[in-house]
């Protein structure tokens, strides 16, 4: 099956152009002028006046994901699909080692959440919950067999993820040996079960506290710690969903440093902030996550961040729950489920806000959302750019198409959107999955469980 691509303007990373590609069997094998004059194809699609962009790559979610006594709404047939409608072609989802249960045990479980289900292509990383010799044997085998090159650690969440200094220590040392990916969820769980206990002492409840009892010193300082711990360890460290001024300071000096510290936000700390949690009666909880939603100033700080190359990727970290999943925390916002949705409105979020809003040019609009993503974690040259010899996962944007996001409009199994009423320019009008149209004006075309499990390789530094 051979796809044309014809008239649009190629964007990657690096260069803007007038150019057709053609996909041969899934994989790009001609890019130039007018190849319609010289080639046949099965299938023509009029890109004239659109963007052709790199396929999004969301490396930061949660379908299918146990927490605090239910899981997220989406699994990975609901998700991947809205993920594809808003223009994303490839996620990295967690998997999660049980306590006492093995890395390998964990990787079955969520291989079979995804096969038959996931509508585009998916890896996975893995979040480590107790570190022993056993396991650190089996985090060897994630890397060199697996196809999983990353691991998360948490440093909150106590006796849910979080693990102490010196287990975390062990897990870096050994990535640094096997040449993974530390991930690092950088909250101060110690300071924060202190507010919370206290909070709750005093009758605090409502979601709010929920904010206020996370400040954003304390992952500011978790961060700095995270970084020194991996300095110490000689690991490579990626910052997962950093949203404070303090975190990023911490980051900035460590790649001032030289150090290879990495970080992705998220759009929810770039358009929403801590009055959300002002909001009334219970409507607050729809924002409980972690980090919190920050003071607005810190928004500002992040696209700086974003501008300058402290922060690399723009993920999703994409854990949707309905309202009555979140009323489990009715009474005690530390019950609440922690995350929110927002996998299918990553694309067009960041096209706004940061090209349109003239924060970053387009070429690095494609940097953050695919191909640093791709590099970092291991996907790349096969995705993340448009390249000869690379998957035919492409995006037919229109930079002029606006659209107003409303939760009636999206596909993601959420009751809530927490952008709603939000317009947005810039829109995915056709997705390709290696080289087949799986979203055409606004409808799914693709066959679910055609999206495939990429082994991944180890991170390339960018
Ligand atoms: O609130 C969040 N972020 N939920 C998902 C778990 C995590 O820490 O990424
Ligand atoms: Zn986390
Ligand atoms: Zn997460």
């Amino acid at each position: 099956m051979k796809t044309l691509v014809k008239g649009g303007t190629i964007v990657t990373a690096s260069e803007t152009y007038l150019s057709d590609v053609l996909i041969d069997d899934g994989t790009i094998v001609m890019i130039g002028k007018d190849l319609g004059a010289t080639v046949t194809a099965d299938a023509v699609i009029d890109a004239t006046g659109k963007l052709v962009i790199p396929g999004g790559i969301d490396v930061h979610t949660h379908l299918d994901m146990p927490f605090g006594g239910t899981y997220s709404v989406d699994d990975f047939q609901t998700g991947t699909i809205a993920a594809a409608f808003g223009g994303t072609t490839s996620i990295v989802d967690f998997a999660i080692q049980n306590y006492g249960g093995s890395l390998h045990e964990a990787l079955e479980t969520w291989h079979k959440k995804a096969e038959g289900k996931a509508a585009i292509d998916y890896g996975f990383h893995m979040i480590v919950r107790e570190v022993n010799d056993k396991v650190m044997a089996e985090m060897d085998e994630m890397v060199r067999r697996e196809g999983v090159t990353s691991f998360k650690v948490f440093m909150a969440y106590t006796n849910v993820f979080r693990l102490d200094d010196g287990s975390i220590f062990k897990a870096m040392r050994r990535t640094a040996d096997n040449g993974g990916l530390i991930c690092m969820h950088a909250e101060n769980g110690g300071v924060i079960d202190v507010l919370v206990e206290k909070a709750l002492a005093e009758g605090k409840t409502a979601p709010k506290y929920h904010a206020l009892t996370r400040p954003s010193k304390a992952e500011g300082e978790a961060t700095g710690r995270a970084i020194a711990l991996s300095e110490m360890a000689g690991v490579p460290i990626y910052i997962v969903h950093l949203s404070a001024a303090e975190a990023l300071a911490r980051v900035r000096e460590a790649r001032d440093m030289g150090l290879p510290a990495y970080a992705e936000t998220c759009p929810q700390y770039l358009f929403l902030d801590y009055s959300d949690y002002e909001k009334p009666g219970f409507e607050g909880a729809k924002y409980v996550m972690s980090p919190p939603l920050r003071e607005k100033w810190h928004q500002e700080a992040l696209w700086k961040g974003l501008a300058g190359n402290d922060l690399q990727v723009i993920s999703t970290d994409h854990c949707p729950f309905c309202m009555k999943e979140k009323e489990l925390g009715k009474d005690d916002f530390s019950k609440i489920p922690n995350g929110a949705p927002g996998i299918e409105t990553r694309m067009s979020l960041i096209y706004n806000g940061g090209v349109v809003g003239g924060r970053i040019s387009v070429n690095r609009f494609v940097e953050l959302t695919s191909t640093n993503p791709a590099k970092l974690m291991g996907l790349y040259p096969k995705k993340g750019s448009i390249t000869i010899g690379g998957d035919g996962d492409i995006v037919v944007f229109d930079p002029e198409a606006t659209m107003t996001l409303r939760h009636s409009d999206l596909h993601m199994n959420v009751d809530y959107n927490p952008y709603e009423g939000m317009e947005v320019k810039g829109v995915p009008t056709t997705v390709l999955s290696r080289g087949k149209v799986i979203i055409d004006q606004g409808k799914y075309l693709g066959k679910v469980g055609e999206g495939q499990f990429v082994p991944r390789k180890t991170y390339t530094l960018v």
